[in-house]
């Protein structure tokens, strides 16, 4: 059964039914093409049928080291950059408790290093693992990536002065390429447990491979429900491209309508702190994929109503070139009542026996209609609860539609050219043995 639900009814205002079902004939073809591996980027299109390709004994193998992790350590320490972190964090940050920092549980912290380059974070990353008993995993698919690499270098230095070699090889998992890169080779060395990245995965799909599925165990959540969720969303998208039906397809095709009408800017929204990440993930997702050969949807996110208070002005009143996606959770995990106060100086009493997830919808459902008033189309993408389930259907639905929209782009979906232009200039910079020559040339700039 599929639980995800999309509501297109208050785009309407601002595009047509047809010139959304005009895209009919495009997602037949680029519904084949992904399935069946023939359009472009073809070699990056793993990740179309991985779900139902994850056997249960690979998911326990998974467990298994997960469960081993949590009897070694307190802190879990996920390494890793873009792809190879925003998946895990977005599904771990939707299902942990939000001060899990300040609460007693059986299973590790999860904290996170090698996404950016700041000397503070990581001096100050250091002052806690000096007083926590913890494990690592490294996380490259080209085990090449500066950030991680150099975060890997630091920690691995701490855990072996730490705990000697020997144990701190038992407590590193590395998580890389089958054959190449410099973490592979590493890894061999010490003899490291090791995970593949499926060569045919790209980092931004690559959640559901051991790259999300590893520190998601360890925080403690389901791996065989998120994967029994993206199985359901695998399995019922195969045999249907028709826009009316699949909303994989709906999305795809309502967004591109957007886009030619000139919304060129698609903000996710959220109205739940812990959906922060799975945002973060999502803008990469859609940035990477899309926004390539001067064109694709500008993917932003905001966090309501915190945001409102903030951005909300702009998306209001601002240059008209924006769509809002909407992610509306309908059950909260926990249950909160507004309570009744006597002298109500507050004047909050007209809200007492509400729950807060009441004053919340409300909340949502006042912006969505002020912002469309404003002249902001909104999609509203619907899940029951946040659950391991649910988030691997909805991680499916956002992949898919992904690929269906930036065929229906006509760009590849699945390279990332453009994300080399900074890494040339900063080894250019540094001066890394191989760009001599580009290093005279940029010394000229600055
Ligand atoms: O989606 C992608 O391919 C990128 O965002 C990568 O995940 C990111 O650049 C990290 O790359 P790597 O896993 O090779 O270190």
């Amino acid at each position: 059964m599929i639980n995800i639900d999309l509501d297109i009814s208050r785009a309407l205002e601002f595009i047509s039914k047809e010139q959304i079902y005009d895209f009919q004939e495009v997602i037949d073809k680029s519904h084949q093409q992904l399935l069946n591996k023939t359009g472009k980027g073809n070699d990056f299109l793993g990740w179309v049928d991985l779900p139902t390709s994850i056997s249960s004994s690979f998911l326990d193998e998974i467990q298994a080291d997960a469960d081993r992790i949590t009897k070694k350590a307190d802190v879990f320490v996920v390494i890793g950059i873009g792809g190879s972190y925003l998946g895990a964090r977005a599904v771990i940050e939707s299902l942990q408790h939000q001060f899990a920092s300040f609460q007693n549980s059986d299973r590790p912290k999860i904290i996170y290093a090698g996404q950016n380059i700041s000397e503070d974070y990581m001096t100050d990353l250091m002052d806690v693992l000096d007083n926590q008993e913890y494990a690592i995993t490294v996380i490259s698919k080209s085990g090449t990536t500066t950030e991680p690499a150099l975060a890997f270098r630091i920690i691995k230095n701490h855990l072996e002065e730490k705990y000697g070699k020997k144990e701190a090889a038992e407590r590193i998992i590395a998580i890389t390429d089958e054959h190449k890169g410099a973490l592979k080779i590493l890894a061999d060395k010490e003899g490291y447990k090791t995970y593949v990245v499926p060569d045919d995965v790209g980092g931004r799909y690559s959640v559901l491979t051991p790259v999300g599925l590893l520190p998601i165990a360890v925080a403690g959540f389901n791996i065989h429900q998120l994967v029994k969720g993206a199985v359901e969303m695998e399995n019922f998208n195969k045999t249907n491209a028709d826009i009316q039906k699949n909303p994989m397809a709906l999305y795809a095709a309502t967004r591109n309508a957007l886009y030619q009408s000139g919304k060129t800017t698609e903000i996710m929204v959220n109205y739940l702190p812990t959906l922060y990440y799975m945002t973060e993930w999502w803008k990469q997702l859609y940035g990477e994929s899309e926004g390539k050969e001067n064109k694709g949807i500008f993917p932003a996110g905001v966090s309501n109503t915190t945001d409102l208070h903030s951005m909300g002005q702009y998306i209001q009143e601002g240059i008209r070139n924006i769509f809002e996606t909407v992610i509306s959770v309908e059950k909260s995990k926990r249950k909160l009542e507004i309570p009744m106060d006597k002298e109500d100086l507050d004047g909050l009493n007209y809200l007492k026996g509400k729950s807060i997830t009441e004053v919340n919808y409300n909340a949502e459902l006042g912006t969505v209609l002020a912002h469309v008033d404003g002249g902001v189309p909104n999609l509203r993408i619907s899940i029951p609860e946040l659950n391991e389930e649910n988030l691997g259907q909805l991680i499916y639905f956002y992949e898919f539609a992904c690929g269906l929209s930036g065929y229906i782009l006509d760009v590849n979906p699945f390279d990332q050219p453009g994300v080399e232009a900074y890494k040339k200039n900063m080894f250019a910079l540094l001066g890394k043995p191989g760009f001599e020559e580009e290093t005279k040339a940029i010394r000229t700039r600055v």
